[in-house]
This record gives structure tokens, sequence and C-alpha cells, in this order.
């Protein structure tokens, strides 16, 4: 039997913690909408087709106050508060990812919360709130759906693949067309289902076959990319300073598609795992 390592055990505490708050604050947006319908949200245009509710903005206010009450020692960086890395450990939050899924009633956006410890992420969290799944890892341990484990597919044949696309306006258009291209003339299937996290954690438990996007943010992926790696994926993604400072291109795969993925998409320096 494996004996954790002090570090370990203080991972696990947060751990336990950080699967509670997800869920807390994931059906506390759910009930939101719920009373409030589309028109209720006080839906706020960040940029062309983004978009912030009052919904995103208390979820991050929920995580930051109570990580910051249990855990005063650590960093935190959210998407609609900023933060910056810092030496010690941190954390990374998106607290909805998929915001435009959730202000129109889609069942595709969760809570991503991710705990960087030494350079590396050690936990991931992603609440799927609208099926009431939590996916989570910790670096080391295995990756799972509530309590069981999950594992990525073991599709073989391009010619029976199916993944799933991300695509935002931080990039140009051009990249994109040319992906879908190139997945279609290898015979491979896509989907795109605007909520990175979720799709991520859907190459986790092995319902598709890959996740591809040319830019994401730190707090779309960590947490669910560490998932993807614990339930048996190739991941590509930036080292994580540069994927703190700029985000970057990420991919994560079923091992037998991963070449031909990287061959077909890849472009920028990535780091395998
Ligand atoms: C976005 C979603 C989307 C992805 C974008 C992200 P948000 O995050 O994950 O699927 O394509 O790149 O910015 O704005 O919904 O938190
Ligand atoms: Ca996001
Ligand atoms: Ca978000």
């Amino acid at each position: 039997m494996s004996v954790k390592s002090p570090s370990d055990n203080a991972v696990t505490a947060r751990h336990e913690f950080a699967c509670k708050l997800a869920r807390k604050v994931g059906l506390q947006a759910l009930r939101y909408w719920n009373e409030q319908g589309v028109d209720g949200l006080g839906t706020e245009v960040k940029g062309l087709q983004d978009f912030v509710t009052k919904a995103d903005k208390d979820a991050e206010h929920t995580i930051r106050t109570e990580l910051a009450n249990m855990f005063p020692e650590d960093g935190f960086v959210g998407e609609e508060t900023g933060g910056a890395a810092v030496s010690g450990g941190y954390w990374v939050v998106d607290p909805i990812d998929g915001t435009t899924n959730y202000l129109r009633g889609l069942r595709h956006w969760g809570v991503s919360i991710a705990y960087v410890l030494d350079g590396k992420t050690r936990l991931g969290i992603v609440y799927d709130a609208p099926t009431d799944r939590l996916y989570h890892a910790q670096l080391g341990y295995g990756a799972f759906r509530d309590k069981l484990p999950i594992k990525v597919s073991s599709t073989k044949d391009p010619h029976a693949a199916l993944g799933i696309l991300g695509d935002s306006r931080r990039r140009p258009i051009e990249a994109y067309l040319q992906h879908i291209k190139a997945l279609y003339d290898a015979g491979i299937e896509h989907r795109k289902m605007g909520s990175a996290a979720i799709g991520i954690v859907r190459v986790a438990e092995g319902i598709v076959d890959f996740y591809y996007e040319g830019h994401l943010n730190s707090w779309d992926a960590l947490a669910a990319v560490l998932i993807a790696q614990e339930a048996g994926g190739v991941i590509r993604v930036p080292e994580l300073g540069e994927f703190m400072t700029n985000g970057g291109e990420t991919l994560c795969a079923t091992p037998a598609l991963a070449d031909l993925l990287i061959e077909l998409l890849v472009s920028e320096t990535t780091t395998s795992n």
C-alpha cells in the first residue's frame, strides 16, 4: 500500500474541499437560471460573442472567498477577478466554462477548479452541473466521475473516431477551417460544443476520442486536462508558465489516435505528458 507524503495529504485536503465547493456553486448557478430565466441573468457583454452573467461573478466570488478562508496561504487566478501564479500553491478557476451555453439554457457547461503546486497541476475538478456529475483527479491517483474510475476510449480506427473542436474569436478563423477540412479528409468526425472543460472531460470518460482547440486560457483547461491525463489520455499543452501567462494550444486524445491528431492539428510548441 502506498503511503501519501505530507504534501500529498495537503493536496488531498484541498481535493475534498474543492469537490464540494464546485458542486455547491454549480448547483447555485443552475438554481439561479431556473429562477431567473434567460432574461434575468444580468448578462453583460465583455467582447464579441463573449458574455458574463451575474451567475459567473457570484460563482467566482464564492469560490474565491471560501478557498481564501480555508487555505489563506494559497494564491488564486480566476477568469472574472484575475490574479497571478505565485511561487507556492495556487488555484486556477473558471467559475462557469461555457457561459454562452449557460445563458441560453444549453446543457453543456461546468465549473472548473485546478490547484497547482511546485510547477505542476496537482488537482483538477470539473463539475458538470446540468447532469450533476463531478469529474476529478489528483495527480498520480487516477481520474473519477463521482466515485467511479474513468478512462479514455479505446478507439483505434480514424474512420470510427469522434472528437470535439473548440474555437473562439481570440484566433483567426483560418486555422479552425483548415482543421475541420483535415479531420474530414482523414475520415474523422467532430462536434463543436461550447465548453472546453466539459469537452475535455468527455475525452476522459471515453465518450469522445479527442478535444482540440487552437487557444485556451489556463482557467478553461488546466483542471480538465489533468483529468484527461489521469484517465490515460495523451496531452499536448504549453508548459505551465506559458499556459498561465498566455494560454495556448490544447490537445487531449486517446493514445491510439494521438500521433495522427498531432500531425493533423498541432502547430505550436506544446509539451506532452
Ligand atoms: C470558452 C469555452 C469555449 C471555448 C472558448 C472559451 P467561457 O470559455 O470554453 O468552449 O471555445 O475558447 O473561452 O468564455 O465560456 O468561459
Ligand atoms: Ca472558459
Ligand atoms: Ca468562464
